[in-house]
């Protein structure tokens, strides 16, 4: 099975509140993603509103006919305001305030007791659960034991390397990570850094289910429009299996 394309638009909201005024408007960039394929729509609300607001967020829910991923810190405040939106799945992430961008995956291993009550909850409330975590085993093992149905694994470093040698190991890394949570029974996707140019080996990973894309497909939907954008990634995951 080919992986699904999701499309994260934070980086619409961050241009419209660079003026703090009205555009673009991220739910028109959901709305077109989704016209152009994407097989889901993500936001990520931080707890400072650098980007995404509230009120983008409950557009979502009523426009997005694919999916809806809440990407979201395991904070009292976000567990709240999700079980009130009811996004179709929500991914439990790091955050820190001073980061330009979610820099590592959860450390689940440190706080499994604390996230397996997050999870648990959010699954009440009806809320697929995601967990962003780095590709080690350690992570994946823990991911299972929250009750987590799914894992998210971070493509940053392997989006980073700096040699070619680094790339590959980076890849073996979260080639094994996909395979070790597939034989926990965990569905797997993965993100984060990724780009026109290095996605095809991730997206030709078997166990990987879907690829979470932002900044990438938001920078070049600022020059082609979203329309292209999302067929041009969407055509390079197509053709990498
Ligand atoms: N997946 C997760 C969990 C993320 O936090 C992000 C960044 O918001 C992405 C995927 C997308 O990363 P990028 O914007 O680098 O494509």
């Amino acid at each position: 099975m080919r992986p699904r394309l999701s499309v994260n638009v934070d980086h619409i909201a961050t241009l419209r509140q660079a003026r703090r005024g009205s555009e673009p408007d991220p739910v028109a960039a959901a709305i077109l993603a989704e016209v152009a394929g994407a097989s889901g729509i993500i936001v990520h609300l931080r707890e400072d509103r650098r980007h995404i607001q509230d009120r983008d967020l409950r557009l979502l829910k009523e426009v997005v006919k694919t999916q809806l991923n809440l990407e979201m810190a395991a904070t009292d405040e976000m567990v709240k305001i999700a079980l009130e939106v009811l996004p179709d799945v929500a991914t439990l992430v790091p955050e820190r305030r001073q980061e330009l961008t979610t820099e590592g995956g959860l450390d689940v291993a440190g706080q499994e007791e604390r996230l397996a009550r997050v999870v648990r909850v959010l699954i009440e409330g009806g809320i697929r659960v995601s967990l962003f975590i780095d590709p080690s085993p350690e992570q994946v093992k823990t991911s299972k034991r929250t009750g987590a149905p799914f894992v998210e694994i971070h493509t940053g470093r392997y989006a980073e390397a700096q040699t070619e040698a680094e790339r590959q190991k980076a890849l073996l890394k979260i080639m094994e990570a996909a395979r070790l949570a597939r034989d926990l029974g965990l569905r797997v996707g993965a993100g984060h850094g990724l780009t026109y140019q290095n996605v095809i080996p991730v997206a030709a990973i078997p166990e990987v289910e879907e690829l979470n894309i932002g900044h990438s497909i938001v920078g070049r939907a600022s020059l082609v429009g979203m329309d292209r954008a999302v067929r041009e990634m969407r055509d390079l995951i197509r053709g990498a299996r």
